[in-house]
């Protein structure tokens, strides 16, 4: 793998800055977007009032804790345009959810909105090891979702060849791979693997590709599937967070020459960890549900959203700025089987360690007899025998059970068999009765 850390000069100022000025930097931003917030979205005026604070309380970073935190379903009370801070006429752009639940979220973008998310999104390109004049095939969906137009503007920001292939076309993504020689990809990771299985298909060699940096997000995944990526593809994989309430891609990134974790790009969002019982905040290095406010957007600020997102907020390393674990999972995909919590994440890096087991896999929860049970269903390799499997199966319960300690159901299946998706892959398939 080549070298791609950034060269002297290659950075932001922002993004080697001082611990004090970051936080002074911080500060006033915050004053200002809490005010913005209050003043001009009634949403907020009305929390802050019912819980008794005002703009004026927080004259400390760590007086944000006083503020009530905001959720998805204030955004869906809000629905559509109700959470927006300046007149309509001044949004240039909306995104939404896909809503599968009840009512889509909304998001709104002035034009400096979108000016910031492009350059977070530049800034985490070249995080990646992406520089101008890349060639970059953007494989996240266009549209609603955030993930397309988002890597897209910042990936012309930074000067890159934009290839807007989208999601979905597998056949043809691997085409344009092939004659567009693109250096950079950005997909979900479990796309990735449909594409690399593509390529095999076409009697390509992965690792004979031109790419050399895959910019990985959107949905969880491990160190385990780094290792796999990396090693197939012959690239560095790296991971980029973000969500569409806070701005979309862009929020968070890795850096290429340390691969420890995503910097969160503080000067525009500003992270606490909390206990996702008590609502407290928790010291950084302990785990907890991630929650963001924003400290520059017009249109839509946000203030203490709750993401959901379990992590730990880790000192700074390769910038200034402090970083987040890889993402666990969500609070609301954890898995309570008898008793054990457990993630789908966890259940990847198990499979990684079954030589004979592809990363293709989903979870099935089901009930018998008031219980739960949970089956992993997990594709096996190519040119595996049937006995490959039965051992593989039963190596999979086996160390499901010591490392998780719970008995699950394993149901090893030939490649393809696991639903794809071009987009977010759908790891919980939930067929229990609703109560
Ligand atoms: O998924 C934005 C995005 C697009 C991020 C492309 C990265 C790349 P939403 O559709 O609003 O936005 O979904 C946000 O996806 O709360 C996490 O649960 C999950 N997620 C996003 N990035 C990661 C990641 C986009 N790197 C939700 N690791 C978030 C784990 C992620 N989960």
């Amino acid at each position: 793998m080549l070298d791609m850390s950034p060269r002297p000069g290659d950075l932001d100022q922002i993004e080697t800055v001082s611990a004090d000025e970051l936080r002074e930097l911080q500060l006033d931003r915050l004053r200002w977007s809490i005010r913005h917030a209050y003043d001009n979205v009634a949403h907020y005026r009305t929390s802050f009032d019912a819980a008794g604070v005002h703009p004026d309380d927080v004259k400390s970073l760590a007086d944000l804790a006083k503020l009530p935190f905001t959720s998805k379903s204030d955004l869906r009370e809000n629905y559509p345009f109700g959470m927006f801070a300046v007149p309509r006429e001044e949004v240039v752009r909306v995104h939404a959810s896909s809503g599968t639940t009840g009512r889509p979220t909304v998001v709104g973008y002035t034009a400096e909105d979108l000016d910031t998310w492009s350059k977070v999104v530049a800034r985490s390109i070249r995080a990646a090891g992406g520089r101008r004049g890349h060639i970059l095939h953007n494989a996240y969906g266009y549209g609603l979702f955030t993930g397309g137009l988002g890597a897209h503007a910042g990936a012309e920001k930074l000067g890159c060849t934009v290839v807007p292939v989208s999601g979905g076309m597998t056949e043809r993504q691997v085409q344009l791979i092939r004659d567009f020689q693109p250096d950079i990809i950005m997909v979900t990771p479990s796309y990735m693997l449909s594409l690399i299985d593509e390529m095999e298909r076409q009697g390509i060699d992965p690792r004979s590709t031109s790419l050399k940096v895959g910019i990985f997000g959107a949905e969880p995944w491990t160190n385990d599937m780094r290792a796999e990526m990396e090693q197939r593809l012959d690239i560095h994989a790296v991971d980029i967070y973000g969500l569409s309430e806070i701005i979309g891609p862009g929020v968070a990134s890795e850096c290429v020459e340390t691969k420890d974790g995503l910097t969160v790009w503080e000067d525009h969002f500003y992270p606490e960890i909390v206990d996702p019982e008590t609502l407290q905040p928790v010291p950084d290095g302990q785990e907890g549900e991630l929650v963001f406010t924003s400290l520059t957007k017009q249109a839509m600020p946000i203030i203490r959203y709750r993401t959901r997102d379990l992590t730990r907020l880790l000192p700074p390393t390769a910038r200034s700025m402090r970083r987040i674990e890889k993402i666990t999972g969500r609070t609301d995909d954890m898995i309570i089987l008898r008793g054990v919590n457990l993630f789908p994440t966890q259940i990847e890096e198990i499979i990684l360690q079954v030589p004979a087991l592809s990363p293709h896999f989903q979870c099935v929860l089901s009930r018998r007899d008031k219980l739960d049970e949970l089956t992993v269903r997990v594709e096996h390799r190519s040119g595996c025998t049937s006995a490959d499997a039965n051992d593989a199966s039963a190596a999979l319960k086996r160390l499901v059970k010591n490392k998780i300690g719970v008995s699950v159901n394993i149901e090893v299946v030939v490649p393809d068999a696991v639903e794809r998706s071009a987009g977010k892959m759908r790891r919980i398939v939930d067929q229990r009765p609703i109560r």
